[in-house]
C-alpha cells in the first residue's frame, strides 16, 4: 500500500494503486499524485488578483449552496443508493468550497439548509442545471484566473461538475 496526494484539495488516499478520481474533492486521475511528489494547490500562499477573489468567493457561494441542497435531495428518495449518491455529491461539493476557503486563506463561512423538491425527477434535472452552470463557470474563471495555482483548481472542478453531469445523466438514461 502506498500514499498519493491530491494536488487539489491535498487530502490524501492510502491504496495498491491511484484511484481513478479522488474520493474526497473529485480530482481526476491525473491531479493524484505520489504522496513525495505532492504539491497541493491549497498549500499555496500567494496574493490574488481581486478578479481571482471574486471568482472564488462566488464559487464558495456556489458549492455552499450545492452542499444544502444536495443534501435535501438525499432525503427525498426511496432508492437507497440514490441517497448515498446525493451524500457523497454533497461531500465533494463541501469540499470544493474548503479549497475554496484555503485559496483565499478565510474562515468556512455557516452553511445553511436549501429548499429541494419532492419530486426525485425534477432533483435530477435540478442538478444537471447548477452542475452545468458551476462547469461553465469554472471553466471561465479557469481562464481568468493569472495565478498558475488556481488556474489548475478551475480546470480540475470543471472536470468534476462536467463527471457530475455524466453521473446524473446515468440515472436518466
Ligand atoms: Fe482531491
Ligand atoms: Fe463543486
Amino acid at each position: 500500500m502506498k500514499t498519493y496526494i491530491c494536488e487539489i484539495c491535498g487530502d490524501a488516499y492510502l491504496g495498491e494503486g491511484k484511484p481513478t478520481s479522488c474520493p474526497f474533492c473529485g480530482a481526476r486521475q491525473a491531479f493524484i499524485k505520489e504522496g513525495k511528489d505532492a504539491k497541493p494547490v491549497v498549500e499555496v500562499k500567494e496574493d490574488l488578483s481581486e478578479l481571482t477573489k471574486k471568482n472564488l468567493q462566488e464559487t464558495l457561494q456556489l458549492e455552499i449552496e450545492a452542499n444544502a441542497i444536495y443534501l435535501c435531495m438525499a432525503g427525498k428518495t426511496d432508492s437507497y443508493e440514490v441517497m448515498k449518491m446525493y451524500k457523497r455529491l454533497a461531500k465533494v461539493e463541501l469540499e470544493h468550497a474548503v479549497i475554496c476557503t484555503k485559496i483565499l486563506q478565510i474562515p468556512m463561512p455557516e452553511v445553511k439548509p436549501e429548499l429541494c423538491s419532492d419530486a426525485v425527477l425534477e432533483n435530477f434535472q435540478k442538478t444537471l442545471e447548477l452542475e452545468d452552470h458551476a462547469a461553465t463557470l469554472y471553466g471561465q474563471f479557469a481562464k481568468e484566473a493569472i495565478e498558475r495555482h488556481v488556474k489548475i483548481m478551475f480546470t480540475a472542478l470543471n472536470q468534476v461538475e462536467l463527471d457530475h453531469i455524466t453521473l446524473i445523466k446515468n440515472y436518466l438514461a
